[in-house]
């Protein structure tokens, strides 16, 4: 990583970064570099203990930090931004990291999916994070030069089977994220926008160990920070960016795929995930069942 990527982004003094779902896997992740690199934290999760665990780790690796906790459960259908407001209004924010996001773990037809169940996954993965942005971006339009990363994922390009309402929510973080970069272009704002898309990532999504398609979080982030640097014909970062070294080769891929490649490639990997899924979770059921026998 060059010294600093994000340098662009640290002026005038102490720079404060947001990261939403800091509490695992590339959310923690973002927090623990961005510290390293010296911004203090706001960690965003749904769990108080879980969030002073990990202000811990930062503050063990970074004892000049400032770190604030932020409490929301985002799969509410409103949410209460009263903290994250006065927490906005009392420091310099200058990055949003929109890392939100969750997913069903054992891949249900849409039908086994109950209204609560879509209603939340909806909510957590588009509604939180444009609710955040939109808080946020008066902030972030007052301390510019900043930046705002909105994740999506490689299921943006290839629709997953068994993960409809994701592979849906993902594609709306892409375009939402796409469609405010262009906002910032049109209103001659120092707002840069990136939508950062990941392919599968070692996580609280997806267990290890890691393999060459699916590296750990530490690395991945490593990744998407180094592709925010400066680049020779523009201070700015690209729109969309596709920061691991694997995941991008197989972005390039799909895009010069047929649809039906594209289809069977995705439909291929996802169902082989599922019965990975479905064969440890019928091991598992009768473990338990022989325990209590
Ligand atoms: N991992 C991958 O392979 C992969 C691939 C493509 C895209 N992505 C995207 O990358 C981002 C990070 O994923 P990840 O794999 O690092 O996720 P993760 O390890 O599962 O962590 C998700 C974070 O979101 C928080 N969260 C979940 N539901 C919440 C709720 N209702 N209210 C508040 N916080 C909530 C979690 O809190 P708790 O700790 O309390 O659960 C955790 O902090 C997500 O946007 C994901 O969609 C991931």
């Amino acid at each position: 990583m060059p010294s600093n990527p994000l340098r662009r982004y640290q002026h005038g003094g102490d720079c404060w970064a947001l990261v939403t779902g800091a509490t695992n896997g590339m959310g923690e992740e973002y927090a623990l570099q961005l510290a390293q690199l010296g911004f203090n934290l706001i960690i965003h999760g749904r769990n108080a203990s879980k969030l002073d665990s990990v202000a811990a780790r930062i503050k063990a690796k970074n004892p000049i930090a400032d770190v604030r906790s932020l409490v929301i459960d985002a799969s509410t259908s409103t949410h209460d931004l009263s903290e994250l407001k006065k927490l906005l209004a009392e420091v310099r924010l200058t990055v949003l990291i929109n890392n939100i996001g969750v997913v069903t773990q054992d891949y249900p037809l849409l039908e086994e999916q109950n209204a609560a169940l879509i209603a939340s996954q909806l909510s957590v993965n588009t509604l939180f994070p444009t609710v955040v942005a939109a808080t946020a971006l008066p902030v972030l339009k007052r301390n510019e030069p900043s930046l705002m990363i909105n994740m999506s994922s490689l299921g943006a390009f290839a629709p997953a089977p068994y993960l409809a309402p994701y592979s849906g929510a993902k594609a709306y973080m892409l375009g939402f994220s796409r469609a405010l970069y262009n906002e910032m272009h049109c209103e001659n704002r120092n707002v840069d926008v990136v939508c950062m898309v990941p392919g599968q990532v070692v996580s609280g999504m997806n267990e290890g160990p890691p393999t060459t398609m699916m590296p750990m979080a530490e690395a991945w982030v490593k990744a998407a920070l180094a592709s925010l640097a400066p680049g020779f014909f523009s201070k700015r970062p690209a729109p969309v960016i596709v920061p691991h070294g694997v995941h991008s080769w197989a972005a390039r891929a799909m895009s010069i795929m047929t649809r039906g490649m594209n289809d069977s490639a995705t439909c291929s990997v996802t169902v082989k995930l599922r019965n990975k899924k479905l064969d440890s979770t019928a091991s598992k059921t009768v473990d338990s069942s022989n325990d209590e026998a």
